[in-house]
C-alpha cells in the first residue's frame, strides 16, 4: 500500500479484495473513467450538480441514476429495501457496479444494497462530504440503522475503487465541515503526529476544507490500519479514539448531538481517562487538544444527558466486546494505547466529566 508517484493514488488489499483510492480535484470530470461501464448510481440530490457533470461525461442514462435526499433517516430496511427494488428494475447482473455518491449515509445505504443485492455486486464509492472523502467511504464497511442504534445491521463489502474529488466539497456547509474536520484531528491525534503538529501550528483554516496534502494523511492513517486488520478486530479500533463516549452521548441526546460533535467530547473525555488512568505521557496534550478543537469550532463539554442512559449504552458495547469496555486513550500525539475498562474508576472519572456541564 502507497500513493504512486505523481499522483494521489493507494492501492488497497484487504479481506481478500483489491480496492484503488485516488484523490485529486477535478477527478469526476474523468467521467467514464470513473464510473465503467453501464453502472447504476446512486446520488445524494444535495451533490446532484457535481455528480451529474460526471455522469453526463460518462455518458450514463439518465434512468439509471437514483437521487435521493442523504441523512441518517435513509439508513433503514424500509429505504433499502426499496433502493433494491429500483435497481433490480433498472436491469443488473452480477457484474453491474453500483456507484454510491454522497455523504456516509448514501455510501452505507447504497453500499449495503451492493452486498446483499445478487448476493454481491462491485460497489464504487464517490464520496462527496468531508466525512465521507477521509473517513466513510474507506474501508469497506457498510451499515443500517435500527430502532434500537446506529450501524447495528452491515456487511464488510470494499469497494472497487474510490474517487476523491475536493471540489464537491466547496458546497458543503459549515456544520458538515465541522463533523469533517473532528475526524481529522481524531486522527492525527492518534496516528500522524506532524499533522497535530501542523494543526497545531495554526496555520490551517478551519473555516475552509482541508489542503489535498492534509486529506492524504488522514486517507493513510485510515488506510494503514484497514489494511493490517480488514475485519476491525486489532489495530483498526484505534480509529474509534473518541468513539466510545462520542457514541453514548449522541445516542443519549437521541441524535441530538452530531457524529463529530460527540466525537469531539470524546477526545477530551479519552484525555482524561489517559491522565488518570496514567497513560497520558504528554502533560500539556489534555489542554492544548482541547484549545484546538475549540478553533474548530467543536464542543469540548458535554452536553446535559442522562448518566443512566449513558451507563445503559455503555454497557451495551461493552457486551459487544465481550464483557469488558475497551478505551483507546491517547499517549502523546500520533500514539493511543488500548485499555481495557476499570468499572469504579472509570465511572468516577465519567462522573467528573459530566459534572463539569
Ligand atoms: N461505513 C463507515 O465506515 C462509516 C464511517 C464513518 C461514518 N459512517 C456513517 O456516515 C454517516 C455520516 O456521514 P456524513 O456526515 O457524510 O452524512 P450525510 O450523508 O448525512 O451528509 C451530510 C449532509 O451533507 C449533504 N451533502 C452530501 N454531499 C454534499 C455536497 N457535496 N454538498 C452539499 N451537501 C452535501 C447531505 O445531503 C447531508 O444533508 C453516518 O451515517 C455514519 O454512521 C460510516
Ligand atoms: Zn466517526
Amino acid at each position: 500500500m502507497g500513493p504512486s508517484a505523481g499522483c494521489r493514488e493507494w492501492s488497497l488489499s484487504a479481506g481478500g479484495r483489491q480496492t484503488s483510492v485516488r484523490l485529486g480535484r477535478g477527478l469526476l470530470r474523468e467521467g467514464a473513467r470513473v464510473f465503467g461501464g453501464s453502472p447504476v448510481c446512486v446520488a445524494d440530490a444535495r451533490a446532484e450538480r457535481h455528480v451529474r457533470e460526471a455522469w453526463s461525461a460518462a455518458g450514463g442514462a439518465p434512468d439509471r441514476l437514483f437521487l435521493l435526499e442523504g441523512g441518517e433517516g435513509i439508513k433503514t430496511w424500509e429505504e433499502a429495501g426499496r433502493l433494491c427494488g429500483r435497481i433490480v428494475r433498472a436491469g443488473i447482473d452480477r457484474r453491474t457496479r453500483l456507484v454510491a455518491a454522497g455523504g456516509g449515509t448514501i455510501g452505507d445505504l447504497a453500499g449495503f444494497c451492493a452486498a446483499v443485492l445478487l448476493r454481491g455486486i462491485p460497489l464504487v464509492q464517490i464520496p462527496t462530504t468531508l466525512t465521507a472523502q477521509i473517513d466513510s467511504a474507506l474501508g469497506g464497511k457498510v451499515a443500517l440503522n435500527l430502532p434500537e442504534g446506529k450501524n447495528l445491521v452491515g456487511a464488510f463489502h470494499p469497494p472497487e475503487s474510490v474517487w476523491i474529488d475536493p471540489t464537491c466539497l466547496d458546497t458543503l456547509d459549515a456544520a458538515a465541515l465541522r463533523q469533517g474536520w473532528a475526524e481529522i484531528l481524531k486522527a492525527a491525534l492518534l496516528g500522524d503526529p506532524e499533522l497535530w503538529a501542523l494543526l497545531e501550528s495554526g496555520s490551517v483554516d478551519p473555516h475552509r476544507p482541508p489542503s489535498e496534502e492534509v486529506m492524504a494523511c488522514v486517507i493513510e492513517v485510515k488506510l494503514r490500519r484497514v489494511q493490517a486488520d480488514p475485519f476491525d478486530t486489532g489495530v483498526r479500533r484505534e480509529l474509534n479514539l473518541g468513539h466510545t463516549l462520542g457514541h453514548a452521548l449522541e445516542g443519549a441526546t437521541r441524535w441530538e448531538l452530531s457524529h463529530g460533535d460527540a466525537v469531539a467530547i470524546g477526545i477530551v473525555f479519552a484525555l482524561e481517562l489517559a491522565q488518570a488512568r496514567g497513560v497520558l505521557r504528554d502533560l500539556t496534550l489534555s489542554a492544548r487538544a482541547r484549545t484546538l478543537l475549540a478553533t474548530f469550532g467543536l464542543p469540548v463539554v458535554p452536553p446535559q444527558a442522562d448518566p443512566a442512559a449513558l451507563e445503559e449504552i455503555l454497557s451495551r458495547d461493552k457486551k459487544g466486546m465481550g464483557g469488558r469496555l475497551t478505551w483507546i486513550l491517547p499517549v502523546r500525539p500520533g500514539e493511543v494505547a488500548v485499555v481495557g475498562g476499570d468499572p469504579g474508576r472509570d465511572r468516577e472519572v465519567l462522573g467528573r466529566f459530566l459534572g463539569r456541564v
